[in-house]
């Protein structure tokens, strides 16, 4: 069936209709400059625009950067505080009309990789890490996930939180090399390695299309792939977000 996937992100809202049996893009990207503050007004306006640009009326799954629990947000590292407690779902559904499903933007991300990307079939311990203004990481044990694990936020053994030594936005605002960059993330990733032993580590986000470019400083023992769908499996993996939630609440769908 097609969905409208939504990624909000630190510096796009990137939104696109999903077929939802492939997770191929069936409609053009969009996408929005994340406003500032991104508070659940302005971040609305912005939603509001996607669904009337798409001219969409249905069922829409969001990927957000904090911790969801049942639709509520409770972090807000990357986004205003005013999120916190809010049901993120309901919000949206009242604005947009649309049934909405809300969970964790690297949580979906993985999804969409184990379901139809790089972690597709793949037994044991997956670990995504998106790269982008923070660090999100899913957990996939057997292709089970377990949500929110806000690895981002661990911190290394320089005393520095992962996500405000290694992330994107670093790299960005300290104009650092790839390679420079590169020891640092690998720095994560060891530190991940050490923690959770997975059989395989994908990277998701901006940087997940360079990986060619730091490579050469992963010393981690585990395979590191970049994301199949690259950073458009945030948006695809809300649209199988939203079908699985579908389903579960009984609804017969195509
Ligand atoms: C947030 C996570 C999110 C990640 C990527 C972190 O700052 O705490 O919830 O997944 O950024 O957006």
């Amino acid at each position: 069936m097609k969905i409208l996937g939504i990624d909000i992100g630190g510096t796009g809202i990137k939104g696109a209709v999903i077929e939802t049996a492939t997770g191929e893009l069936v409609s053009e990207r969009l996408r929005i400059e994340s406003p500032r503050p991104a508070t659940p007004e302005s971040v609305g306006i912005v939603i509001q625009s996607l669904v009337e640009q798409h001219c969409w009326s249905g069922p829409i799954g969001i990927g957000f950067p904090a911790a969801i629990q049942h639709g509520v947000a409770r972090t807000a590292a990357n986004i205003d505080a005013a999120f916190i407690g809010l049901s993120v779902a309901d919000y949206f559904a009242r604005q947009t009309g649309c049934p909405v499903y809300v969970a964790n933007d690297a949580d979906l991300a993985g999804l969409a990789e184990m379901r139809f990307g790089a972690g597709k079939d793949v037994v044991g311990v997956v670990l995504i890490v998106t790269i982008g203004t923070g660090l999100g990481t899913a957990l996939f044990g057997d292709g089970r996930l377990l949500s929110n694990t806000e690895l981002g936020h661990i911190v290394l053994d320089n005393g520095l939180e992962a996500e405000h030594y290694a992330s994107e936005a670093v790299r960005d605002a300290q104009q650092l090399k790839w390679k420079e960059w590169g020891d640092r993330f690998n720095r994560y990733l060891v530190t991940m390695e050490k923690l959770f032993w997975p059989d395989l580590i994908v990277l998701g986000g901006g940087a997940s299309k360079k990986l060619h470019k730091f490579a050469s400083r992963i010393t981690v023992q585990a395979p590191v792939v970049p994301a199949h769908f690259l950073n458009q499996a945030g948006m695809i993996g809300a649209a199988l977000f939203a079908e699985d939630k579908l389903r579960a609440a009984g609804q017969n769908l195509p």
